[in-house]
């Protein structure tokens, strides 16, 4: 029998659009939506967990009926202090997933609880330099498990490398518990390092300035990242 031939990779691409232009952003997002993002991810910054200053509920609430158009995902990464403050806000602005950090939650397990009980899949992530094992404990609670590789707080940083081998004990971790949480990778993903973070077992890969920040059309990054990507899946 030969082996059938992949048209569309089994992993998703998660376009960031903290890379994108904002005076443009609908256009832009549309446009990755049209050439094949399942998910769109919304950076929320409050100059206290991180360094920079982002966007709100506002910017969510305005995404919501363009990402339902195309029956994508709306990814929200919350790098603030004390996330479980703004669940509910979140919440009616029509997030899909709320991923917040341990670093920021005193009590994480309340937080991810809350964030269910809203309606939202709840997500944790960590830093680079947080060992795994803060998570051990509560990932039979979460729907998405995001391997932060770069610091977080701005876009077009490089990928740390060590992630990668972060990203394989993760997957090892869920694979043991029998979790189908999506494992997503956020920070440097290129199409030097896609197939990379995909092999070490990543299903959900972030990419902004890949995307968005580069010479390309929108449609050509995500295609040269979707090649990329299928590269690992038939190793
Ligand atoms: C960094 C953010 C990322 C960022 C990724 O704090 O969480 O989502 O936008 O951007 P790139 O892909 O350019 O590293
Ligand atoms: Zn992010």
């Amino acid at each position: 029998m030969p082996t059938p031939v992949l048209t569309m990779p089994s992993v998703k691409l998660a376009p960031s659009i903290l890379s994108a232009d904002f005076l443009r952003l609908g256009e832009q997002v549309e446009a990755a939506l049209v050439a094949g993002a399942q998910y769109v991810h919304v950076d929320v910054m409050d100059g206290l967990f991180v360094p920079n200053i982002t966007i709100g509920p506002l910017a969510v609430r305005a995404l919501r009926p363009l990402v339902d158009k195309y029956g994508a995902m709306l990814d929200v990464h919350l790098m603030i202090e004390r996330p479980a403050r703004y669940v509910a806000d979140f919440a009616k602005a029509g997030a899909d997933i709320l991923t917040v950090h341990v670093e920021a939650c005193p009590h994480l397990h309340r937080t991810v609880q809350s964030i269910r009980e809203a309606g939202v899949r709840p997500g944790v992530t960590l830093n680079p330099a947080t060992q795994l094992v803060a998570l051990e404990e509560i990932l039979p609670e979460v729907d998405l498990v995001l391997v932060m590789s770069v610091n977080p707080g701005f876009g077009g940083q490089t990928y740390i490398a060590s992630s990668t081998e972060k990203i394989l004990r993760l997957r090892g971790m869920l694979d043991a518990l029998g979790s189908t949480a999506e494992l997503e990778v956020d920070g440097g993903i290129t199409t030097g390092n896609a197939a990379e973070i995909v092999a070490a077992g990543a299903n959900l890969l972030v990419a902004g300035s890949a995307i968005f920040g580069g010479p390309r059309t929108i449609a050509e990054s995500i295609g040269a990242l979707q090649k990329a990507i299928l590269k690992a899946e038939h190793i």
